[in-house]
């Protein structure tokens, strides 16, 4: 039984049945409009094979045009391949056999699954989109994150790509090329209650909560004030930690803007030179000795195919590379030398929240590390930032407890008609950060830029009608952030502010107090902006955790889909897995 729909995943009637295996996907519209027609799975000719997939067969026309006496019925990519394995499955070929002649054909990235009518069991491959399986009692999982089905089984294994594993309700089996390989079988610390809303109305307010928790996780045990450093497992030589001239941060989307945080506390504390690309627009620069060059991705899924991309070109020319992620397991920890985990759980709101806050962390914490390998940092000074970065939970916890305030200010200004963010120093990521959140998920017009740069062109769109939203923090040159804010003021705007506690702006329309945590008053400030995000597009009634266009995982250059699937024992009650609905 087939059933797919365009839209919300709660469009689809999944009725009661006795089978034992199933398929489920949402998808992303790269090739076709989303209808219902576009919507996976596809199948072949007979409607006995059918398939699901996540990336981009980039040679599906010149299949296709091989497959000429084939009805095609949609318009995407995807179709291709259940038809390709109609053409291979044959009597005695078996199904796993048949999908690696089939992805032997393909070109593009993928992580597929696919299901033939009366049998009970699933084939799955991957090739550059990620593929996880679970193993459960009697029955085993199949998905693109493991939280798609962490309320079952913990006990994982992540495929690598040119895998091809056979899945039923025994043992999985995985090959690769004519191989079979033995994988190894991971337990996830995550507990299943985390990937569930625990009484909140949305993922982003409960991971918007959460932070408190999460940091004091991605601190634990990583702080050694007596030796005034941080504690991070990392297997650098020293030789090299002292001799990096460079560090290059890769990233997209908020993990850039905590690139761009953790870039200025290197600089301040690392006595290294930074530089921060986004992924997608990052070539190495040619010229300098590469070996005194680290790469380091910040990526919270460990997923994202521009960011991926870019670490395999630094590695290319020879530069040291390191992760930060929130992933076990993801690809990005199998490609690079290091990796730091920043420990912040699972975040399922489409828009990161925790997990910033846990990127910022590790990398002021990985700032001390180096600072201190370096002789950047005194071993005064960096007592004094690590004591003030095990005071930021309770800080955030401040923050989180006058939320009333902050409903109080998106009542206000809900209805404006652009919003500004403006910082300095280390309140430029913040005010950038700041408005992707406002943007992502209420829609409505935000900008963030370096508050000197307001007078350059922004200002000619303040009106009474643009509230500016300033970080107005130590770490964030407040006086003259506060200069450029004024100036907004004097043209209308109504100014809301994050301030440090022993502070006052008179002038501002709205105050949120930030606690004295040094360098980290920022990061605070930005849990303000993320309940003023939240918000503004919950008063508009916006789909908080899924904003529309946007996914939390982008998987391939330029699109992503998700999907997840399941076999159970045949007197298990069957049900097609669509948690993970990104
Ligand atoms: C997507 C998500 C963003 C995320 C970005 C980078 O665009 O919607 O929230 O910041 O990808 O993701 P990554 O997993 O690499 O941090």
């Amino acid at each position: 039984m087939i059933d797919k729909r365009s839209g919300e995943v709660s469009n689809l009637e999944v009725p009661d049945s006795d089978a034992t295996t199933g398929i489920g996907h949402t998808r992303w519209s790269t090739h076709g409009p989303p209808t219902d027609i576009n919507a996976h799975p596809h199948t072949d000719c007979t409607g006995e094979i059918a398939v699901v997939h996540n990336g981009i067969i980039e040679n599906y026309d010149v299949l296709k045009s091989k497959l000429s006496s084939h009805t095609f019925e949609s318009d995407t990519d995807t179709e291709v391949i259940p038809h390709l394995l109609e053409a291979e499955l044959k009597s005695d070929t078996s199904l796993r056999e048949a999908v690696q002649a089939v992805v032997a054909q393909l070109e593009g990235s993928y992580a597929i699954c696919v299901s033939v009518k009366s049998r009970d069991e699933i084939v799955v491959a991957r090739d550059g989109s990620p593929l996880v399986v679970g193993y459960g009692d009697g029955e085993n999982f199949v998905g693109s994150d493991v939280t798609a089905f962490l309320e079952h089984t913990q006990t994982v294994t992540y495929l690598e790509d040119g895998d091809v594993a056979r899945v039923d309700d025994g043992d999985i089996e995985v090959w690769n090329g004519n191989q079979k390989v033995e994988r190894d079988v991971e337990r996830v610390e995550w507990e299943a209650e985390a990937a569930e809303k625990g009484g909140y109305e949305h993922f982003m307010r409960k991971e918007i909560h959460e932070q408190p928790t999460a940091l004091r996780q991605t601190l634990s045990g990583r702080i050694d004030i007596s030796a005034a450093t941080a504690d991070l497992d990392l297997e650098f030589e020293e030789a090299f930690l002292e001799s990096i001239e460079e560090i290059q941060f890769v990233a997209c989307g908020t993990s850039y803007y905590a690139a761009l945080y953790a870039a200025e506390l290197l600089e301040r504390f690392g006595d290294v030179r930074t530089s921060v690309t986004i992924a997608s627009e990052y070539r190495f620069g040619g010229g300098r000795d590469p070996y005194c060059t680290l790469t380091v991705a910040v990526t919270q899924s460990g997923e994202t195919a521009d960011t991926l991309r870019a670490i395999r070109r630094a590695e290319a020319a020879g530069a040291r590379t390191m992760a930060v992620t929130n992933t076990l397991g993801s690809t990005v920890t199998r490609e690079v030398d290091e990796t730091l985990f920043i420990r912040a759980g699972p975040e399922i709101g489409v828009a990161a929240t925790k997990t910033f806050a846990s990127q910022v962390t590790t990398l002021a914490l990985f700032s001390v590390f180096l600072g201190r390998a370096r002789g950047g940092i005194s071993a005064a000074k960096a007592r004094d930032v690590l004591e003030d970065l095990q005071r930021v939970p309770g800080a955030i916890q401040q923050a989180l407890d006058r939320e009333r305030e902050v409903i109080d200010a998106a009542e206000k200004y809900e209805d404006s008609r652009s919003f500004f963010f403006v910082g300095r120093s280390l309140g430029v990521p913040v005010a950038l950060e700041g408005a992707l959140k406002l943007k992502e998920i209420s829609y409505a017009h935000a900008e963030g830029f370096a508050a000197g740069e307001l007078k350059h062109g922004p200002l000619a769109l303040v009106t009474p009608e643009t509230p500016v939203l300033g970080v107005l923090t130590e770490g964030a040159n407040p006086a003259e952030t506060m200069n450029n804010v004024t100036e907004a003021q004097t043209r209308g705007a109504d100014a809301l502010g994050c301030v440090s506690s022993d502070t006052r702006f008179r002038t501002l329309d709205v105050s949120f107090s930030v606690p004295d945590v040094g360098v980290a008053e920022p990061l605070v400030a930005n849990v303000y902006l993320q309940l003023f995000a939240y918000h503004v597009a919950n008063l508009q009634d916006r789909p908080i955790d899924k904003p529309r266009n946007l996914a939390k995982s982008v998987t391939v250059e330029w699109l992503v889909i998700s999907w997840n699937s399941r076999v159970t024992k045949p007197e298990t009650h069957m049900r097609t897995q669509h948690k993970h609905a990104f």
